[in-house]
């Protein structure tokens, strides 16, 4: 037994290994298209630190986020929790133990709470579903959360409905229902982007204060590399369901490695997100290409190489990028 622990206790909290998952979309009168959502995805995530899946919408954010919930099977690919497997093809019906240690707080703050239930419901059901706390003081364990979260009054807030809340008031009793169980790791996939920009920074702000007091592990979903920088250490840059750049927040977003990086900083700079977006619409509707970069067809820097192989992540300054701009496991680019 004591020969396993040394490395149990070095094993990251979460860590994720070439996860994989595809979807077939039947279509009536076309042929089955298989859309690869998630493709060779391998990251982890200590105590204390948070880390940013980014790319734009349909890069595979989400259904990653999914799978790390058990609320999606991956095709293959593993979860280890504390250095313990849990099959990402395993049934749905993860353990309550998992469940309590990764929570999720999603999108939409108006879709995921039940309009028809007070704020204390929301609240007292998952203390209580946990065991975390007796009947009798899950009321006071509620009201303490909602002081964690910045709702103050908290004995105001706390008979509240959410129709009787703001946007940002409900993301917050959102983070506190996930928080009531205690959990390691923080799921978040675009906790902002339906709410106003000036509540998007008090948000971000009450995620890096939790990590900072309380080490609470964070995955960040979104297509906003200012809030990825901001609250995490490490971005992974998603594109296509393949992690294409990977490395530290501040070096990343300063000096972009992977074109695709560039075009997606450059976009945030010009605003022209949603030109990208609808390109990619186009470009999409014909399916994946067979081989190569899924990146060459949009790629300023594209090679006669990237239509004919898949890059491969090769190190560079310091983090890992799919490129085959980048000799394999050099330090500067080609030419
Ligand atoms: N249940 C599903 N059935 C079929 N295709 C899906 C399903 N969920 C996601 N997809 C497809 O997988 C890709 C990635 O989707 P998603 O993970 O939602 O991306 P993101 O969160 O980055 O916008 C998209 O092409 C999407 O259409
Ligand atoms: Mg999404």
């Amino acid at each position: 037994m004591s020969v396993g622990a040394p490395k149990l206790a070095q094993a990251p909290l979460l860590e994720v290994r070439d996860l994989r998952k595809t979807f077939s979309s039947k279509r009536m009168f076309a042929q089955a298209r298989a859309v690869t959502a998630a493709r060779d995805v391998c990251f982890r995530i200590d105590r204390g630190e948070a880390v940013a899946l980014v790319g734009e919408s349909g890069s595979g954010k989400s259904t990653i986020a999914r799978i790390l919930l058990r609320l999606e099977t991956a095709d293959r690919g593993e979860i280890l929790l504390s250095g313990e497997g849990v099959l990402a093809r395993e049934p749905r019906h993860a353990s309550l133990g998992y469940r309590r240690r990764v929570q999720m707080v999603f999108q939409d703050p108006f879709g995921s709470l039940n309009s028809i239930h007070s704020v204390a419901h929301h609240l007292m059901r998952p203390l209580l579903r946990h065991h975390r706390v007796a009947p009798a003081g899950a009321r006071a364990r509620a009201i303490e959360l909602l002081r964690t979260v910045g709702l103050e009054p908290a004995e105001e807030f706390i008979d509240r409905h959410p129709y009787e809340l703001s946007g940002g008031q409900r993301q917050r009793v959102a983070v506190a229902r996930a928080l009531a169980v205690e959990p390691e790791v923080l799921v978040a996939d675009e906790p902002t982007s339906m709410l106003d920009v000036s509540i998007r920074a008090g948000i971000l702000g009450l995620l890096a204060q939790l990590k900072r007091e309380r080490g609470l592990a964070i995955l960040l979903i979104t297509h906003d590399l200012a809030s990825a920088r901001f609250l995490c250490d490490r971005i992974l840059v998603l594109f296509r369901g393949r992690v294409v750049e990977d490395g530290p927040s501040a070096a990343l977003v300063e000096a972009p490695a992977h074109p695709y990086t560039r075009a997606l900083l450059a976009s945030i700079a010009s605003g022209t997100q949603k030109q990208a977006a609808a390109s990619r619409d186009r470009e999409t509707a014909g399916g994946e290409a067979a081989q190569g970069c899924p990146f060459a067809a949009r790629c300023p820097d594209v090679m006669d190489v990237c239509r004919a192989s898949d890059p491969a992540p090769r190190a560079v300054a310091g983090r890992q990028v799919r490129c085959h701009l980048y000799a394999e496991d050099a330090q500067a680019p080609r030419s």
